[in-house]
């Protein structure tokens, strides 16, 4: 034998060696990946076995209406000064109750007339941004230009509170709200933010990292670029602090001074390649929030990799264009389209206060519109079941709801934007 020969026998030994050992690991890490799959299919089947997850309860409101709340502090989060945080602290001696990670506070304010003519209320949803403290909220509220090119005028909300807010301005509030919130177990965590939708995600995290130190958590924090990053400096020192918290920016234009691997991680959008990628295969909790594109991008991708619906949690900020698919929220009100009355049932709306009784017209879509075609003045906000605005009691009747509303109303009541007759109904207004 030649020493060529011999040589390519010791080089055909190593690489057979080296196939085997390869393909030994290979199939070892493919049966557990199978199994964990089938255990994690299972999981997310409508099922019979509860979550393992202590998923909190809804609280009911802390207070009813709104109170009123000052501005404590005003802080500038961005290098661009185009995010703004309002620390708000009760006007009147009150522990505030805790409230969700992940909830926001509606807010009615007294903004100038479009017409430029004295003033007019209208009620916003933000936010909280911050953990639950003892005595004070934190929201935190990106200015809204017109959009470039647009007749649209710039965001009355977000303009007010940049321009008229102060420290010291008074707020009226209503108590937190809303069923997209963190659950309480230890499973590891997905926090994917877009934009100002980072702030939900920011309560979460802290709350998360305050509470729970030892939990899993990621951040995939999505932005054009670092200029546009709200409290960056906190969430590198919770990176920092916390081997268990991975932060991951994602800037999609990153600016002259932005540098790949220093500032941020990766450069383009937040997409599923990214969380295939980096993520172990562990049942993982995702929650998101940001622009209607993100959320319709990611949750069918999140789907499609196998990610059960029960483990789904996300929010759209700005229109709400895309519906809830999260099976995780336990409303007080349910949907029950099923008992709606059929829409050929003669029904009345009765209006107690102004005294006036109207057929209902199934084709009006909601009691909202019906009240208001009917020259009924209601207060509204979010007319989408978010912000409890146009809550109001009923004397006499039920109603039912087409699909669940985020926002709880107080018992008796009703959220006329989202609810229809089911019987013949009396209203207080
Ligand atoms: S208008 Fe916001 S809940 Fe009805």
């Amino acid at each position: 034998m030649t020493s060529l020969y011999l040589l390519l026998w010791i080089v055909g030994a190593i690489v057979l060696q080296l196939v085997i050992y390869l393909s030994i690991g290979f199939w070892r890490h493919w049966v557990n990946y199978l199994a964990l799959r089938h255990t994690v299919s299972k999981i997310g089947l409508p099922v019979t076995a509860p979550l393992p997850v202590a998923e909190p309860e809804p609280t009911a409101a802390a207070w009813p209406g709104f109170r009123t709340f000052q501005v404590m502090h005003k802080v500038m989060e961005d290098g661009a000064k185009d995010i703004c945080s309002f620390h708000l602290a009760p006007l009147e001696p009150l522990t505030l109750p805790p409230f969700l990670p992940g909830q926001f506070l509606t807010f009615r304010l007294e903004v100038p007339s479009l017409g430029g003519a004295g003033t007019e209320f209208i009620t916003r949803c933000y936010s909280l941004s911050d953990a639950p403290q003892a005595n004070s909220y934190r929201v935190s509220i990106k200015r809204a230009p017109s959009p470039a090119g647009s007749p649209h005028p710039p965001g009355r909300s977000s303009n007010y509170f940049h321009d008229q807010v102060q420290v010291g301005s008074l707020l009226q509030v209503r108590a937190p709200s809303g069923h997209f919130h963190i659950d309480h177990s230890d499973a590891p965590v997905v926090l994917i933010g877009g934009g100002i939708g980072v702030t939900p995600m920011l309560s979460m995290l802290n709350w998360v990292l305050m509470t729970q130190p030892e939990r899993e958590v990621w951040l995939f924090y999505g932005a054009r670029q670092s200029q546009e990053l709200m409290t960056q400096p906190h969430l590198n020192a919770l990176a920092a602090l916390h081997a268990n918290f991975h932060l991951h920016i994602c800037l999609s234009q990153p600016g002259n001074d932005d540098e790949l691997g220093q500032n941020f991680q990766h450069q383009g959008r937040i997409n599923i390649d990214l969380l295939r990628h980096l993520l172990p295969l562990k049942p993982y909790h995702f929650y998101l929030c940001g622009p209607s594109p993100l959320l319709q991008s990611m949750v069918p991708a999140l789907e499609d990799w196998g990610v059960p619906d029960a483990r789904i949690h996300f929010e759209a900020f700005g229109p709400s264009s895309v519906k809830r698919k999260s099976v995780s929220a336990k409303p007080t009100v349910a949907a029950n389209a099923a008992n709606a009355a059929p829409a050929d049932t003669a029904l009345t709306v009765t209006f107690a206060n102004s005294g006036q009784h109207f057929s209902w017209n199934a084709g009006i879509g909601n009691l909202l519109d019906f009240a208001e075609s009917h020259g009924i003045a209601v207060d509204s906000g979010c007319r989408a079941g978010g912000c409890g605005s146009c809550q109001t009691s009923i004397v006499a009747g039920e109603v039912s709801y087409q699909q669940a509303p985020d926002y709880d109303p107080e018992p008796g009541t009703c959220l006329m934007c989202v609810c229809t007759p089911k019987t013949s109904v009396t209203l207080e207004l």
